[in-house]
């Protein structure tokens, strides 16, 4: 952990009038982890275009990279070294060129994590800042072309950063994310992000609906809220009351031209019955559902402190299929976790035969520094997590398949996101978050119309338009 400097940098939310004078600089974001982690790179963009920054896809000669990290596993972690290692010869060559310095930033959860030891292993690294302090980035980046060195790490105050930014956004298509929530209380064994993003906090009501009511006027459809717990939300109302997800999302089905709302991640003891409810009956909610068990086995889930047992989760699955029929689901597991024997794996195949998913993410457990689980007895053996993350690939994919198999002849509502790979193609989303391909039908991107799947890929469907449309 590194020197804190929390002073209070006043909020810079009407900079707009800078954009004209400022000259043009290059930006190059570089995104790792998680959802929160791509909504948080656009917020960057969003703070630093008012002082001239446009962004831009490539590193090379960009006057400011911004690598926002993700510490969850240890993969994820030492991907950061290796890239400011290529920076640093890029930045050589920038200069050498005569065009400049390039500054390097390291934002995101090991910027929060690692951020002394960034700046003892990376000299390179201009300056680190944590995922609740980027709103001070102008700031920051000002002082760092004159000395350099800043290291800035607010400790989970999420509600200052939400204040700061704008509620203005810009729309990169019909989609969207939105935060509407942060941090976790649920302390997994395995799990950095109670560290990495502070304690459960939920943006009041009011804010979020400026902010989706200005996606929304770009031309947004279908928008995904974000949350580490996004099911937990309980933010305030304007009268002072705290909300659920349900009402959130029913006050923003209500926004002109928000047809469909998404949220992702939650966890099966905040399932509410009101949220169940909310997917039968607000037809903007998506029938589709992110909710990860990690492992089938009541030993390992113990051991896990996730906090239920194998039977409440089949039986919380058992309910939602019950009132939403046509509800697709999606999970992350993890094998090897400490103490994970083949019986205990066998438990986790067995619960992903009797749910049935449409996806899933799977990692192998990955020690993470400081965690509970690390000091655990019972690591298991690299090669037996491989076959096992294999096995519940492949019984995974199998399932996908077969989900997807079985929509061939039906006709689905697809919202069209951008154009395919070739002439009048276009590629959009399926209530279940399939990418669905269909041929002539690019000046429908931004429009939800109806397509008859023809077909399946292997990670999409293939889609024809009814003739109406055509
Ligand atoms: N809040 C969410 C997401 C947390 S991170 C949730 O509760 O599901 C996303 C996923 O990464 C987790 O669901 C878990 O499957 C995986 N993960 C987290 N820590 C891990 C670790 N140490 N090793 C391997 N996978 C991990
Ligand atoms: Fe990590 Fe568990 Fe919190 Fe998810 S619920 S963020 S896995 S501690
Ligand atoms: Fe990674 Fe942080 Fe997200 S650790 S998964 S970027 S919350």
């Amino acid at each position: 952990m590194f020197g804190l400097e929390k002073g209070r940098l006043k909020p810079h939310k009407h900079r707009m009038s800078e954009t004209a004078s400022a000259a043009s600089k290059k930006l190059h974001i570089k995104t790792y982890g998680c959802q929160m982690n791509v909504y948080d790179s656009e917020r960057m963009a969003d703070l630093l275009r008012p002082l001239g920054y446009a962004v831009s896809d490539q590193a090379e000669g960009a006057d400011l990279v911004l690598l926002n990290t993700c510490h969850i596993r240890e993969k994820a972690a030492e991907k950061v070294y290796s890239e400011i290692g290529r920076l640093k010869v890029m930045r050589q060559e920038k200069e050498a060129r005569g065009e400049g310095r390039m500054t390097i930033a390291v934002a995101g959860c090991v910027a929060q994590a690692e951020g002394e030891e960034i700046m003892n292993r990376a000299p390179a690294v201009d300056l680190v800042v944590g995922p609740q302090a980027y709103h001070q980035l102008p700031e920051l980046i000002a002082r760092t072309t004159r000395a350099k060195g800043e290291r800035l790490k607010a400790d989970f105050a999420p509600e200052d950063k939400f204040d700061a930014l704008s509620t203005e956004r810009q729309a990169s298509g019909p989609t969207a994310f939105l935060t509407v929530q942060e941090g976790c209380d649920k302390f997994c064994t395995f799990c950095v992000v109670p560290y990495t993003r502070g304690a459960e906090w939920s943006r009041p009501v009011a804010s979020i609906l400026e902010e989706a009511r200005s996606l929304a006027s770009k031309g947004v459809r279908e928008i995904t809220l974000l949350g580490q717990n996004v099911n937990a939300y309980n933010g305030r109302e304007a009268d002072g009351e705290e909300s659920t997800l349900p009402r959130l999302m029913q006050a923003l089905s209500e926004i002109e031209g928000l047809d469909r709302i998404r949220y992702t991640t939650s966890h099966p003891n905040d399932m509410t019955d009101e949220l169940i409810r909310a997917h039968a009956e607000n037809p903007a909610v998506m029938p589709y559902l992110h909710l990860p068990v990690q492992s089938g086995s009541d030993k390992i889930l113990r051991a896990m402190n996730r906090k239920h047992g194998r039977q409440a989760y089949i039986d919380l699955i058992a309910r939602l299929k019950a009132a939403v029929p046509n509800i697709a689901l999606s999970g992350d597991f993890i094998v090897g976790f400490p103490g994970e024997t083949e019986k205990d794996f066998e438990d986790t195949m067995d619960l992903i035969r009797t749910v049935g998913y449409a996806s899933a993410f799977s990692f192998k457990y990955s020690k993470r520094p400081g965690t509970p689980a690390a000091a655990m007895p019972g690591q298991v053996d690299e090669a037996v997590a491989d076959g096992r993350l294999q096995a519940l690939q492949a019984l995974i994919n199998e399932q996908a398949q077969a989900f997807k198999a079985s929509l061939v002849g039906q006709t689905i509502d697809v919202l069209f996101e951008k154009p395919g790979r070739y002439g009048q193609q276009a590629v959009g989303r399926s209530p279940w978050l399939h990418a669905v391909f269909a041929e002539d039908a690019a000046h429908l991107i931004g429009q939800i119309v109806p397509v008859k799947i023809v077909g399946v890929g292997n990670n999409s469907l293939i889609g024809e338009l009814e003739k109406v449309h055509a």
